[in-house]
């Protein structure tokens, strides 16, 4: 496998939390997790990202699911460009198909406040899915004001606005191979 580029790790203002190779292994572990929970279920099986943070995640996710899956996308605004959350929740991408009856798993990158997933997850439970599962790669529970049950999750991170691995700051810093804080925030 091709390592990923330094990237200014000196210069750049992160903090890393969780290097490359840590998301790799937590990633293949949540693949196998989910392997095996849905090795017997009869019918599809939807791999939902969350755009656009989650689909690095997502991409990495996938590849360690061994079982037919369908992937689509659903667009949602949270924050705007600004690092505190607004409550306001809307969808700007919708799904390009129906999802009745079949097995949902939607991929987040971050569970914060919960407003997004809670909104979500409401609105997805109304186009009557057999099943709906949460998965998020971050949750940072200190900033909790929804109770979230989350069925698959990577890592449980500090109070910090972290950036990289599909996360941003002012829509920057996404293509960070690793996950880290801005230093002093
Ligand atoms: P919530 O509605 O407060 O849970 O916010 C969820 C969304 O806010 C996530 O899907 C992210 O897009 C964004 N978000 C929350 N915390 C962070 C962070 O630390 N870094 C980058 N984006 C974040």
């Amino acid at each position: 496998m091709v390592a990923p580029p330094a990237w200014n790790r000196s210069s750049e203002p992160f903090a890393e939390l969780f290097s490359a190779t840590a998301i790799a292994t937590r990633v293949a572990e949540l693949g196998a997790q989910i392997t095996a929970d849905y090795a017997n279920r009869e019918g599809d099986i939807v791999v939902i990202g969350v755009l656009k943070g989650s689909i690095f995640f997502l991409a990495d996710l996938v590849r360690h699911i061994a079982a037919p899956i369908i992937l689509d996308f659903i667009g949602i605004s949270s924050y705007g460009d600004a690092t505190v959350s607004s409550g306001v929740v809307r969808i700007t991408q919708d799904l390009s198909r129906p999802i009745e009856g079949k097995h949902v798993i939607v991929v987040e990158d971050i569970v914060d406040t919960g407003h997004t997933v809670h909104y979500l997850l409401e609105n997805l439970a109304t186009r009557r899915p057999a099943s709906i599962a949460l998965c998020s790669l971050l949750h940072k529970p200190e900033r909790s004001e929804r109770e979230t049950k989350i069925d698959y999750l990577g890592f449980t991170i500090p109070n910090k606005f972290v950036v990289g691995y599909g996360l941003d700051i002012s829509q920057q810093y996404r293509n960070l191979p690793f996950i880290g804080y801005v230093q002093g925030a």
